[in-house]
């Protein structure tokens, strides 16, 4: 057994991010400025699309997003039940109603739920990219397609991530990225907006900080003048310097990131393939899936251990796990949100009571992979419910946990 704890999550930091911030810190820009520009461009170029914005999280990005749409009172916007707050959160901040629907088995929005719920005030939908693998956009596009439904993606989960070839992030209007310190990639907190739209980028730019007409970059730089206007009252959203510069090197750093992840799932795959009540997450046809998370479920009754005693037994043997996600539909806040859906959360309710989400990042060692794979193999064997034993001598070898 482990002697030291290992977290479900850790960010994996490098020597060249903390001297680009000691840098931004001796320049005098601690704000907006060029580093930020720089990130952005290289953001847009890693994606592959027009315009990066970068802000101070995804919940802005989203928030943003919906704003620069016109989204406001009495609008309604579809969300995923299976997500974190912040994405239905920001629709209750424009004054807008979160119609919350279930998920598919991969946690994915249910594509004909959502086709039902969409309604005339219908003004948007929130797919989540959940875990790292992209929705599929062929039927999320059907679903806008011509009814004047808009769509912001929640990629929080999903940056390097593709569909049938091309990068979440080039693929519409409007994705939202997030870089905290738990995701892909992280700039401690931080977000992005990737828009091939100019005037969407225009106005999600301007909204970003004040409203104003000019950032402080274009007016504190030498080339820059001190007028500007208000043309909207819009917030205070934008990235700093010392978030970006941690930003430009963990982007060069994310490909091989990525790659680890994907190993690590490819590992754990071999390893977990066989245990009886235990279902794996799985890279649907025409994705790459960026294993943000890697959320197993853990049927109690094929198992013989519920979802939270296997946590307990995870955590006994040192070792840390989270569960993704509490859909929203249980939360106080969204309670109510159920008079907004004309549909059950039979899929979300079901994943709910049997996802545990394991330790997977690329700062993991090989020693830390197999402690866990060590670990979930000793619990799904010490509480298979109907094991055959091989009496032979004096031992009892479990030989079969198929019956
Ligand atoms: C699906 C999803 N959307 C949005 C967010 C919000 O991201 P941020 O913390 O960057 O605001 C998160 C954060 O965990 C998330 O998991």
């Amino acid at each position: 057994m482990r002697s030291q704890f290992l977290p479900y999550c850790l960010p994996t930091i490098g020597e060249e991010e903390i001297a680009e911030v000691v840098d931004s810190l001796r320049s005098g820009w601690v704000t907006t400025g060029p580093k930020t520009k720089r990130f952005e461009q290289q953001f847009a170029a890693y994606v592959g699309c027009r315009h990066a914005i970068a802000v101070n999280s995804c919940t802005a990005a989203l928030h943003l997003s919906l704003a620069a749409l016109g989204v406001g009172p009495g609008d309604e916007v579809i969300v995923p039940t299976m997500t974190f707050c912040a994405t239905a959160n920001v629709v209750r901040h424009l004054g807008a109603n979160p119609v919350l629907i279930d998920v598919d088995e991969d946690g994915l929005l249910d594509i004909q739920q959502a086709e039902r719920n969409i309604s005339p005030q219908t003004k948007a939908i929130i797919p989540v990219h959940f875990a790292g693998q992209a929705c599929p956009m062929d039927e999320v596009y059907r679903l806008t397609a011509g009814n004047g439904v808009t769509l912001v993606q929640d990629a929080a989960h999903a940056v390097g991530a593709s569909y049938r070839g091309a990068m979440v992030g080039a693929l519409g209007q409007a994705i939202a990225f997030s870089f905290y310190a738990t995701k892909n990639m992280t700039t401690g907190e931080g977000g992005m907006i990737a828009t091939d739209d100019d005037g969407f980028a225009e106005t999600c730019r301007r909204l970003s900080l004040h409203g104003m007409s000019r950032d402080a970059w274009k007016r504190y730089s030498e080339t820059g003048s001190w007028y500007y206007e208000v043309t909207e009252p819009g917030y205070k959203d934008n990235m700093t310097d010392i978030q970006a510069s941690l930003g430009i090197h963990q982007l060069q750093r994310l490909p091989g990131f990525i790659e680890r992840r994907r190993h690590i799932a490819a590992i754990y795959n071999d390893a977990f393939g066989e245990l009886p009540g235990v279902r794996l997450p799985r890279e649907l046809e025409g994705r790459r899936h960026v294993y943000h998370l890697y959320p197993i479920r853990v049927n109690a009754k094929k198992a013989g251990i519920a979802r939270g005693a296997f946590i307990e037994e995870l955590r006994r043997r040192n070792i840390g796990s989270s569960v993704h996600f509490i859909p929203l539909h249980r939360h106080p806040a969204y309670r109510d949100a159920r008079q907004h859906c004309r549909g059950g959360f039979r899929v979300a309710d079901e994943l709910y009571d049997e996802i545990v989400s394991l330790p997977l990042y690329p700062g993991m060692t090989d020693g830390d992979v197999q402690d866990v794979i060590e670990a979930v193999r000793e619990i799904s064997f010490e509480h298979q419910p109907m094991r055959v034993y091989a009496f032979q001598a004096a031992t009892t070898t479990p030989v079969s946990n198929s019956l």
